[in-house]
C-alpha cells in the first residue's frame, strides 16, 4: 500500500454539508502520516472552522489570499505541496478548476500547483447532471485529475441522490492511488530514465464493421497508462500510442491517439525507430472484418456475415526493424499455464522481456486495480506469478528494463 509518510497533501475544502466529513479525512491523512495543510473557501467555513483543522492537522489552516501582506501565501502553498485533495469539491469549484479561475485561496492555489489532483465532488444531483458540469468534470479528467464519487445516497435537506461525497476512507484509497499512477513514490523518484526515448501503447483497438460498429476489446489502458507514467517519473522522453475510451496519463507525455490496429501500427513503426524501449502494453486485436462496409447495415438487409481477417503483428514487425540496444517489452494475457506460455511467447516473438498476464479471473487483467503476472525475461529463468498493482509492477518493469539498456555514448 502506498505510504503516506512524508507526503505534504493539500486538502481544500469547499463549501458544502459534506465539510464536516472533510475533518475525518484530515484526521485519517494525518494519521497516515501525511503533513496536511487545509485550505478552506470563505462558504466552507461557514460549514467547520478552521480550527478545526488545525487542531486535527497540527498546521496551520488557511482561509484568505490576503492573510499574509508579505509572502504570496497560494505561490508558497503550491510549492509546499506533494498532492492536493479537494473534498468536498462543489460544482463552482469544479467549473474555476476547469476555467482556471483564481479568485480565492484554495482556486488560485491549484492553478499554480501542477501535481497530482484528487477531487471529491459533493453536490445536488442535478447540479452534478447538468452538462456543464459533466463538461468541467471530462475537461479536468482529461488534464489528469482524479475523481473519487460522487456516490448515490442522501444529500443536504433530506434529498436523495447522485451526487452525495464519497465517504473520507474511499477518498483516502483516492490518494494512495493518485499517488501510485504518478509513480512519483519518494523512495524511488529516480532519474534512471534520463535521455531516454521510450514509446508506449496502450488501450483497446477497435476494428470497424461499418461505419457505426465495430469489433473492440475490453481494455482500459491502465496497465499501460502506469508503464508510461512510471518512465516519465523516471526523466524518459514518452511517447504513449493509446487506443480510443482508455484513460489518460497525466501532462508531460506525448499521446498519439489511434483507433485501428493499422493506426497503432503506423505510429508505432514512426515513433519506434531510433526509441531506446518500445512497450507494448496495448491489447491490439487479433482480427478485424475483412471488409468494412462504407454504409450502416441495415436491419431489412437481413444478418450480416462478417468474415475476418488477421491483424498485422505489430511486435514482430518492431523486431524485425530493432535496432541493436533496443529494448523491446510485450504484454500477453494467457488463462493457463501462464509463465509456460509467455515465456514461449516471448522466444516466438523475438522479445526481450514480456509480461504475462493472467486474465479470466475476477481482480486481475482488464480493467482491475492489480495484476496476477510475471515477469519473464530472454536472460533468466526464474520467473514467479504474483499479484502486483498495475503502479508497482510498471516500476518493477522499468527496474527490469533499466539493467538491459546500454549505457549510453556521450555525444
Ligand atoms: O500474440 P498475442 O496477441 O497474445 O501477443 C500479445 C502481445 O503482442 C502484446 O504485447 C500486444 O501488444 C502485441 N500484439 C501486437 N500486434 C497484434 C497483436 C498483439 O503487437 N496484432
Amino acid at each position: 500500500m502506498t505510504d503516506l509518510r512524508g507526503r505534504r497533501v493539500l486538502l481544500g475544502v469547499t463549501g458544502g454539508i459534506a465539510a464536516y466529513k472533510s475533518a475525518l479525512l484530515a484526521r485519517s491523512l494525518t494519521n497516515a502520516g501525511a503533513e496536511v495543510t487545509a485550505v478552506l473557501t470563505t462558504s466552507a467555513a461557514r460549514f467547520v472552522g478552521a480550527e478545526t483543522f488545525a487542531g486535527l492537522t497540527g498546521r496551520l489552516a488557511h482561509t484568505s489570499l490576503w492573510e499574509s501582506s508579505g509572502d504570496v501565501v497560494h505561490v508558497q502553498l503550491a510549492h509546499d505541496t506533494d498532492i492536493a485533495v479537494v473534498a468536498p469539491a462543489t460544482a463552482n469549484m469544479i467549473a474555476k478548476l476547469a476555467y482556471g479561475l483564481a479568485d480565492d485561496l484554495l482556486s488560485a492555489t491549484l492553478l499554480e500547483f501542477d501535481g497530482p489532483l484528487v477531487l471529491a465532488p459533493a453536490m445536488h444531483s442535478g447540479m452534478w447532471a447538468a452538462q456543464v458540469t459533466q463538461t468541467n468534470v471530462e475537461t479536468l479528467a482529461r488534464r489528469g485529475a482524479h475523481f473519487v464519487g460522487p456516490v448515490t445516497g442522501a444529500l443536504a435537506h433530506g434529498d436523495e441522490g447522485l451526487g452525495r461525497m464519497s465517504e473520507p476512507d474511499q477518498i483516502l484509497e483516492g490518494v494512495r492511488a493518485a499517488i501510485a499512477a504518478d509513480g512519483s513514490s519518494l523512495e524511488t523518484r529516480s532519474d534512471d530514465l534520463a535521455g531516454r526515448r521510450v514509446v508506449v501503447s496502450a488501450g483497446p483497438t477497435r476494428e470497424p464493421i461499418d461505419p457505426v460498429r465495430y469489433l473492440g476489446n475490453r481494455s482500459s489502458g491502465r496497465m499501460g497508462v502506469a508503464v508510461a507514467s512510471e518512465a516519465f517519473a523516471r526523466g524518459a522522453r514518452v511517447t504513449l500510442v493509446l487506443g480510443p475510451g482508455a484513460v489518460r496519463p497525466g501532462p508531460g507525455i506525448e499521446v498519439v491517439d489511434v483507433e485501428t490496429a493499422e493506426q497503432m501500427r503506423a505510429a508505432l513503426l514512426t515513433h519506434a525507430d531510433g526509441a531506446d524501449v518500445v512497450v507494448m502494453a496495448a491489447a491490439v486485436a487479433d482480427f478485424r472484418p475483412k471488409v468494412a462496409a462504407d454504409r450502416k447495415l441495415k436491419k431489412e438487409q437481413g444478418v450480416p456475415e462478417l468474415v475476418l481477417e488477421p491483424t498485422p503483428d505489430i511486435l514482430v514487425e518492431l523486431r524485425s526493424r530493432k535496432s541493436d540496444g533496443q529494448v523491446l517489452v510485450g504484454f500477453a494475457a494467457e488463462t493457463d499455464d501462464v509463465v509456460a506460455a509467455g515465456r514461449d511467447k516471448l522466444a516466438r516473438k523475438g522479445l526481450d522481456l514480456l509480461v504475462a498476464n493472467e486474465v479470466g479471473r475476477e481482480g486481475t487483467g482488464f480493467g482491475a486495480d492489480t495484476n496476477d503476472a510475471a515477469i519473464i525475461s530472454a536472460a533468466t529463468q526464474e520467473a514467479a506469478l504474483r499479484t502486483w498493482t498495475k503502479a508497482e509492477l510498471a516500476r518493477e518493469l522499468w527496474d527490469r528494463i533499466s539493467t538491459l539498456l546500454p549505457t549510453p555514448t556521450n555525444g
